[in-house]
Protein backbone atom coordinates (compact mmCIF):
# COMPACT_ATOMS: atom_id res chain seq x y z
CA UNK A 1 0.00 0.00 0.00
CA UNK A 2 2.74 2.19 -0.62
CA UNK A 3 1.73 5.57 -1.89
CA UNK A 4 -1.55 5.66 -0.80
CA UNK A 5 -0.71 8.26 2.00
CA UNK A 6 0.01 10.93 -0.67
CA UNK A 7 -2.89 9.73 -3.14
CA UNK A 8 -5.52 10.51 0.26
CA UNK A 9 -3.94 13.60 0.48
CA UNK A 10 -5.10 14.63 -2.73
CA UNK A 11 -8.67 13.23 -1.92
CA UNK A 12 -11.20 16.07 -0.79
CA UNK A 13 -14.81 15.17 -0.09
CA UNK A 14 -16.04 18.33 0.68
CA UNK A 15 -14.70 19.60 -2.59
CA UNK A 16 -17.43 19.92 -5.34
CA UNK A 17 -17.29 17.98 -8.15
CA UNK A 18 -14.25 15.59 -9.22
CA UNK A 19 -11.82 18.75 -9.60
CA UNK A 20 -9.29 17.43 -6.95
CA UNK A 21 -9.89 13.89 -7.37
CA UNK A 22 -7.33 12.30 -9.94
CA UNK A 23 -8.94 9.87 -12.21
CA UNK A 24 -7.80 6.32 -11.11
CA UNK A 25 -5.81 5.53 -14.20
CA UNK A 26 -3.00 7.28 -13.12
CA UNK A 27 -3.22 5.72 -9.76
CA UNK A 28 -3.76 2.28 -10.97
CA UNK A 29 -0.90 2.24 -13.65
CA UNK A 30 1.78 3.73 -11.67
CA UNK A 31 2.77 0.59 -10.29
CA UNK A 32 2.72 1.29 -6.33
CA UNK A 33 -0.29 -0.56 -5.47
CA UNK A 34 -0.62 -4.28 -4.30
CA UNK A 35 -4.24 -3.95 -2.95
CA UNK A 36 -7.09 -1.48 -3.04
CA UNK A 37 -6.91 1.86 -1.11
CA UNK A 38 -9.60 1.72 0.92
CA UNK A 39 -11.47 4.30 -0.67
CA UNK A 40 -12.31 2.53 -3.17
CA UNK A 41 -13.18 -0.82 -1.44
CA UNK A 42 -16.27 -2.70 -1.91
CA UNK A 43 -16.11 -5.76 0.00
CA UNK A 44 -19.00 -8.00 -1.91
CA UNK A 45 -18.58 -6.44 -4.96
CA UNK A 46 -18.87 -9.37 -6.87
CA UNK A 47 -20.77 -11.94 -4.58
CA UNK A 48 -23.87 -12.50 -6.74
CA UNK A 49 -24.73 -15.88 -8.68
CA UNK A 50 -23.93 -15.62 -12.72
CA UNK A 51 -26.25 -16.73 -14.72
CA UNK A 52 -25.55 -18.84 -18.35
CA UNK A 53 -28.83 -17.58 -20.29
CA UNK A 54 -27.74 -15.74 -22.79
CA UNK A 55 -28.33 -12.45 -24.70
CA UNK A 56 -30.81 -12.91 -27.77
CA UNK A 57 -29.27 -11.61 -30.68
CA UNK A 58 -31.16 -9.24 -33.43
CA UNK A 59 -29.80 -9.45 -36.88
CA UNK A 60 -29.94 -5.72 -37.54
CA UNK A 61 -29.68 -6.43 -41.62
CA UNK A 62 -33.21 -8.08 -41.67
CA UNK A 63 -34.77 -5.03 -39.99
CA UNK A 64 -33.49 -2.88 -42.40
CA UNK A 65 -33.33 -4.97 -45.96
CA UNK A 66 -34.86 -8.16 -45.41
CA UNK A 67 -38.09 -9.34 -47.00
CA UNK A 68 -41.64 -8.17 -45.39
CA UNK A 69 -41.73 -11.46 -43.75
CA UNK A 70 -38.11 -10.92 -42.69
CA UNK A 71 -39.21 -7.80 -41.16
CA UNK A 72 -41.85 -8.85 -39.07
CA UNK A 73 -40.01 -11.71 -37.75
CA UNK A 74 -37.24 -9.17 -36.47
CA UNK A 75 -39.66 -6.92 -35.35
CA UNK A 76 -41.32 -9.97 -32.77
CA UNK A 77 -37.83 -10.88 -32.05
CA UNK A 78 -36.84 -7.03 -30.74
CA UNK A 79 -40.03 -6.86 -28.52
CA UNK A 80 -39.63 -9.88 -27.08
CA UNK A 81 -35.90 -8.95 -26.43
CA UNK A 82 -37.30 -5.71 -24.74
CA UNK A 83 -39.70 -7.26 -22.61
CA UNK A 84 -38.04 -10.21 -21.70
CA UNK A 85 -34.29 -8.82 -21.39
CA UNK A 86 -34.32 -4.83 -21.94
CA UNK A 87 -30.61 -5.93 -23.27
CA UNK A 88 -29.74 -7.41 -26.72
CA UNK A 89 -26.75 -7.96 -29.01
CA UNK A 90 -27.17 -6.44 -32.58
CA UNK A 91 -24.95 -8.32 -35.14
CA UNK A 92 -24.51 -7.06 -39.07
CA UNK A 93 -25.49 -3.86 -38.07
CA UNK A 94 -23.60 -1.85 -41.02
CA UNK A 95 -21.04 -0.14 -38.89
CA UNK A 96 -17.35 -0.16 -40.23
CA UNK A 97 -15.34 -2.76 -37.96
CA UNK A 98 -12.53 0.35 -38.85
CA UNK A 99 -14.69 3.05 -37.61
CA UNK A 100 -14.96 0.96 -34.36
CA UNK A 101 -11.17 0.51 -34.54
CA UNK A 102 -10.41 4.25 -35.01
CA UNK A 103 -13.04 5.04 -31.65
CA UNK A 104 -11.66 2.78 -29.69
CA UNK A 105 -8.25 4.29 -30.46
CA UNK A 106 -9.28 7.47 -29.97
CA UNK A 107 -10.85 6.58 -26.83
CA UNK A 108 -7.12 4.91 -25.51
CA UNK A 109 -5.45 8.02 -26.76
CA UNK A 110 -7.78 10.43 -24.58
CA UNK A 111 -7.45 8.52 -21.63
CA UNK A 112 -3.53 8.56 -22.29
CA UNK A 113 -3.23 11.97 -21.93
CA UNK A 114 -1.35 13.53 -19.05
CA UNK A 115 -3.83 13.82 -16.19
CA UNK A 116 -3.07 18.02 -16.47
CA UNK A 117 -4.17 17.56 -19.90
CA UNK A 118 -7.63 15.85 -19.06
CA UNK A 119 -7.99 18.01 -15.81
CA UNK A 120 -8.89 20.41 -18.67
CA UNK A 121 -12.44 19.04 -19.34
CA UNK A 122 -13.62 18.15 -15.83
CA UNK A 123 -16.81 19.86 -15.96
CA UNK A 124 -18.51 21.84 -13.41
CA UNK A 125 -21.83 20.97 -13.53
CA UNK A 126 -23.38 18.05 -15.05
CA UNK A 127 -24.66 19.02 -17.89
CA UNK A 128 -21.45 20.63 -19.32
CA UNK A 129 -21.43 19.04 -22.75
CA UNK A 130 -17.74 18.04 -21.94
CA UNK A 131 -17.00 15.96 -18.52
CA UNK A 132 -13.88 14.40 -17.73
CA UNK A 133 -14.54 12.57 -14.40
CA UNK A 134 -13.86 9.67 -12.00
CA UNK A 135 -15.68 7.10 -10.57
CA UNK A 136 -19.58 8.70 -10.90
CA UNK A 137 -20.24 11.33 -9.12
CA UNK A 138 -17.33 11.70 -6.22
CA UNK A 139 -19.32 15.05 -4.80
CA UNK A 140 -21.73 12.62 -3.23
CA UNK A 141 -19.94 8.97 -2.72
CA UNK A 142 -17.89 8.13 0.09
CA UNK A 143 -16.42 4.79 -1.70
CA UNK A 144 -15.58 5.50 -5.26
CA UNK A 145 -15.77 3.21 -8.57
CA UNK A 146 -12.74 2.09 -10.15
CA UNK A 147 -13.70 3.99 -13.45
CA UNK A 148 -12.34 7.10 -15.17
CA UNK A 149 -14.45 9.02 -17.85
CA UNK A 150 -15.78 11.38 -20.07
CA UNK A 151 -18.92 12.17 -20.95
CA UNK A 152 -19.72 14.55 -24.48
CA UNK A 153 -22.97 15.77 -26.07
CA UNK A 154 -22.08 14.72 -29.79
CA UNK A 155 -26.44 15.57 -30.73
CA UNK A 156 -27.83 18.13 -30.97
CA UNK A 157 -24.73 20.12 -31.22
CA UNK A 158 -21.59 17.88 -31.68
CA UNK A 159 -18.87 18.67 -29.19
CA UNK A 160 -15.52 17.26 -29.15
CA UNK A 161 -12.44 17.50 -26.78
CA UNK A 162 -9.61 19.44 -29.01
CA UNK A 163 -7.50 16.42 -27.83
CA UNK A 164 -6.20 14.20 -28.94
CA UNK A 165 -5.56 15.99 -32.42
CA UNK A 166 -7.66 12.80 -34.22
CA UNK A 167 -10.28 12.87 -32.00
CA UNK A 168 -12.79 15.03 -33.24
CA UNK A 169 -12.77 13.02 -36.62
CA UNK A 170 -13.68 10.10 -35.23
CA UNK A 171 -16.08 10.94 -32.57
CA UNK A 172 -18.28 12.75 -35.33
CA UNK A 173 -18.09 9.81 -37.38
CA UNK A 174 -19.16 7.29 -34.92
CA UNK A 175 -21.36 9.41 -33.54
CA UNK A 176 -23.69 9.77 -36.64
CA UNK A 177 -23.30 5.91 -37.59
CA UNK A 178 -24.54 4.79 -34.27
CA UNK A 179 -27.46 7.69 -34.26
CA UNK A 180 -28.82 6.55 -37.10
CA UNK A 181 -28.63 2.42 -35.85
CA UNK A 182 -29.91 3.64 -32.91
CA UNK A 183 -33.13 5.44 -34.87
CA UNK A 184 -33.42 2.49 -37.02
CA UNK A 185 -33.67 0.42 -33.41
CA UNK A 186 -36.28 2.58 -32.31
CA UNK A 187 -38.15 2.69 -35.44
CA UNK A 188 -38.66 -1.44 -34.83
CA UNK A 189 -38.91 -0.76 -31.45
CA UNK A 190 -41.91 1.44 -31.99
CA UNK A 191 -43.81 -1.01 -34.40
CA UNK A 192 -43.12 -4.01 -31.74
CA UNK A 193 -45.25 -2.10 -29.69
CA UNK A 194 -48.10 -1.93 -31.86
CA UNK A 195 -47.22 2.08 -32.79
CA UNK A 196 -46.13 3.64 -36.17
CA UNK A 197 -42.73 3.44 -36.72
CA UNK A 198 -41.96 6.96 -36.27
CA UNK A 199 -44.07 7.59 -33.11
CA UNK A 200 -41.46 8.41 -30.95
CA UNK A 201 -39.49 10.27 -33.61
CA UNK A 202 -42.28 12.48 -33.33
CA UNK A 203 -43.29 12.49 -29.36
CA UNK A 204 -39.92 12.92 -28.09
CA UNK A 205 -38.37 14.96 -30.89
CA UNK A 206 -35.84 13.34 -31.96
CA UNK A 207 -34.36 15.47 -34.56
CA UNK A 208 -32.69 17.28 -31.58
CA UNK A 209 -32.65 14.49 -29.69
CA UNK A 210 -29.66 14.06 -26.97
CA UNK A 211 -27.29 12.04 -27.73
CA UNK A 212 -24.56 11.31 -25.27
CA UNK A 213 -21.14 9.47 -25.91
CA UNK A 214 -19.74 7.91 -22.60
CA UNK A 215 -16.31 6.83 -23.06
CA UNK A 216 -15.28 4.15 -19.30
CA UNK A 217 -11.85 3.43 -18.89
CA UNK A 218 -11.76 0.54 -15.94
CA UNK A 219 -7.85 0.46 -15.57
CA UNK A 220 -6.37 -2.83 -14.11
CA UNK A 221 -7.38 -3.98 -10.60
CA UNK A 222 -4.70 -5.47 -8.09
CA UNK A 223 -7.80 -6.73 -5.93
CA UNK A 224 -11.00 -7.07 -8.60
CA UNK A 225 -12.89 -8.63 -5.89
CA UNK A 226 -13.22 -6.24 -3.96
CA UNK A 227 -13.51 -3.37 -6.46
CA UNK A 228 -16.52 -1.93 -8.76
CA UNK A 229 -16.07 -0.68 -12.19
CA UNK A 230 -19.90 0.83 -12.09
CA UNK A 231 -22.76 -0.31 -9.55
CA UNK A 232 -25.69 -1.70 -10.74
CA UNK A 233 -27.62 1.09 -12.51
CA UNK A 234 -30.05 1.60 -15.26
CA UNK A 235 -29.46 4.04 -17.77
CA UNK A 236 -31.69 7.03 -18.62
CA UNK A 237 -32.57 7.77 -22.16
CA UNK A 238 -34.22 5.35 -24.79
CA UNK A 239 -31.78 3.21 -25.69
CA UNK A 240 -27.67 2.78 -25.13
CA UNK A 241 -25.65 1.16 -27.94
CA UNK A 242 -22.41 -0.33 -26.11
CA UNK A 243 -18.93 -1.06 -27.76
CA UNK A 244 -15.88 -2.75 -25.79
CA UNK A 245 -12.24 -3.52 -26.15
CA UNK A 246 -12.14 -7.53 -25.98
CA UNK A 247 -11.78 -7.30 -22.16
CA UNK A 248 -15.26 -8.53 -20.59
CA UNK A 249 -16.86 -6.77 -17.47
CA UNK A 250 -20.64 -5.90 -18.37
CA UNK A 251 -22.83 -7.64 -16.02
CA UNK A 252 -26.79 -7.16 -16.83
CA UNK A 253 -29.71 -8.47 -14.12
CA UNK A 254 -31.93 -11.20 -15.51
CA UNK A 255 -34.42 -12.86 -13.71
CA UNK A 256 -32.65 -11.99 -10.24
CA UNK A 257 -29.39 -13.06 -11.50
CA UNK A 258 -26.44 -11.90 -13.17
CA UNK A 259 -25.41 -12.59 -16.94
CA UNK A 260 -22.14 -12.26 -18.30
CA UNK A 261 -22.92 -9.81 -21.12
CA UNK A 262 -19.09 -10.91 -23.24
CA UNK A 263 -18.16 -9.02 -26.05
CA UNK A 264 -18.68 -10.62 -29.38
CA UNK A 265 -16.71 -9.95 -31.81
CA UNK A 266 -17.71 -6.36 -34.10
CA UNK A 267 -21.33 -6.69 -32.77
CA UNK A 268 -23.13 -3.51 -30.00
CA UNK A 269 -24.97 -4.43 -26.99
CA UNK A 270 -28.09 -2.57 -26.92
CA UNK A 271 -29.67 -1.97 -24.08
CA UNK A 272 -33.24 -0.39 -23.01
CA UNK A 273 -33.21 2.91 -20.82
CA UNK A 274 -35.63 4.53 -18.25
CA UNK A 275 -37.49 6.63 -20.73
CA UNK A 276 -38.59 3.97 -23.14
CA UNK A 277 -39.47 2.01 -19.58
CA UNK A 278 -41.78 5.75 -19.33
CA UNK A 279 -43.21 5.76 -22.59
CA UNK A 280 -44.05 2.01 -23.02
CA UNK A 281 -45.69 2.22 -19.53
CA UNK A 282 -43.19 -0.26 -18.06
CA UNK A 283 -44.13 -2.80 -21.00
CA UNK A 284 -40.61 -2.47 -21.78
CA UNK A 285 -38.09 -1.94 -18.58
CA UNK A 286 -34.75 -0.46 -18.46
CA UNK A 287 -32.60 -3.20 -17.75
CA UNK A 288 -29.91 -3.40 -14.27
CA UNK A 289 -26.37 -3.52 -15.08
CA UNK A 290 -22.65 -3.18 -13.45
CA UNK A 291 -19.20 -3.66 -14.63
CA UNK A 292 -17.25 -5.40 -12.97
CA UNK A 293 -13.30 -4.88 -13.14
CA UNK A 294 -10.41 -7.52 -13.63
CA UNK A 295 -6.49 -7.86 -12.87
CA UNK A 296 -5.46 -8.31 -16.34
CA UNK A 297 -5.68 -5.74 -18.56
CA UNK A 298 -7.29 -2.67 -18.54
CA UNK A 299 -11.07 -2.60 -20.00
CA UNK A 300 -12.55 0.40 -22.54
CA UNK A 301 -15.98 0.68 -23.30
CA UNK A 302 -18.65 3.51 -24.58
CA UNK A 303 -21.51 3.94 -24.23
CA UNK A 304 -24.04 5.98 -26.66
CA UNK A 305 -26.72 7.36 -24.85
CA UNK A 306 -29.66 7.89 -26.73
CA UNK A 307 -32.25 10.39 -24.89
CA UNK A 308 -35.63 12.09 -26.36
CA UNK A 309 -34.71 16.29 -27.26
CA UNK A 310 -33.49 17.95 -23.71
CA UNK A 311 -37.05 19.76 -23.93
CA UNK A 312 -39.31 16.91 -24.28
CA UNK A 313 -41.72 16.39 -21.80
CA UNK A 314 -42.02 12.31 -21.49
CA UNK A 315 -44.49 10.28 -20.26
CA UNK A 316 -46.62 7.05 -20.77
CA UNK A 317 -47.85 6.68 -24.72
CA UNK A 318 -51.46 7.41 -24.24
CA UNK A 319 -52.06 4.83 -27.26
CA UNK A 320 -50.67 2.28 -24.29
CA UNK A 321 -52.81 3.53 -21.21
CA UNK A 322 -56.02 2.45 -20.79
CA UNK A 323 -57.91 3.65 -17.31
CA UNK A 324 -58.93 -0.03 -16.26
CA UNK A 325 -56.29 -2.76 -17.01
CA UNK A 326 -52.97 -0.48 -18.06
CA UNK A 327 -53.40 2.76 -15.86
CA UNK A 328 -50.14 5.12 -16.16
CA UNK A 329 -47.50 3.89 -14.23
CA UNK A 330 -45.17 6.99 -14.35
CA UNK A 331 -45.91 10.71 -14.09
CA UNK A 332 -44.31 12.78 -16.41
CA UNK A 333 -40.64 14.32 -16.41
CA UNK A 334 -39.19 16.46 -19.15
CA UNK A 335 -35.78 14.89 -19.87
CA UNK A 336 -33.51 17.80 -18.96
CA UNK A 337 -35.18 17.47 -14.89
CA UNK A 338 -34.73 13.85 -15.04
CA UNK A 339 -31.12 13.74 -16.38
CA UNK A 340 -29.94 16.48 -14.05
CA UNK A 341 -31.39 14.56 -11.11
CA UNK A 342 -29.83 10.89 -12.41
CA UNK A 343 -26.38 12.59 -12.74
CA UNK A 344 -25.98 14.48 -9.95
CA UNK A 345 -26.96 12.03 -7.40
CA UNK A 346 -25.62 8.63 -6.52
CA UNK A 347 -25.94 5.54 -8.82
CA UNK A 348 -28.31 3.46 -7.09
CA UNK A 349 -30.43 0.83 -9.61
CA UNK A 350 -33.65 2.24 -10.32
CA UNK A 351 -33.98 4.39 -7.72
CA UNK A 352 -34.58 8.06 -10.05
CA UNK A 353 -36.75 5.61 -11.88
CA UNK A 354 -38.58 4.70 -8.44
CA UNK A 355 -39.15 8.41 -8.00
CA UNK A 356 -42.05 8.94 -11.03
CA UNK A 357 -43.67 5.47 -10.21
CA UNK A 358 -47.25 6.22 -9.72
C1 LIG B 1 -22.64 3.08 -18.50
C2 LIG B 1 -22.44 1.64 -18.34
C3 LIG B 1 -21.17 -0.32 -18.78
C4 LIG B 1 -19.84 -0.75 -19.23
O1 LIG B 1 -21.72 3.77 -18.97
O2 LIG B 1 -23.76 3.51 -18.14
O3 LIG B 1 -23.29 0.98 -17.82
O4 LIG B 1 -19.72 -1.91 -19.57
N1 LIG B 1 -21.32 1.09 -18.82
O5 LIG B 1 -18.92 0.05 -19.20
NI1 LIG C 1 -25.13 1.99 -17.79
Amino acid sequence: MVGLKNFSLSLSLSEPMAATVAGIKHLAESGILTSVPSNYAFPLANSNPVSGSEIPTIDFSLLKNGTPDQRSQIIRDLGNACREWGIFVVINHGVAKCLMERILDACHDFFDLTEEEKREYVGKHVLDPIRYGTSFNPAVEKVFYWRDFIKIFVHPVFHSPDKPASFRKVASEYSTSIRNLARELLRGIAESMGLEGCYIDKALGLDSSLQIMAMNFYPYCPQPEVAMGLPAHSDHGLLTVLMQNDIGGLQVEHKGKWVLANPLPNSFLVNIGDHMEILSNGKYKSVVHRAVVNNKSARISIAMAHGPSLDALVAPAPELVDGKNHPPAYRAMKYKEYLEMQQSNQLNGKSILDTIRL
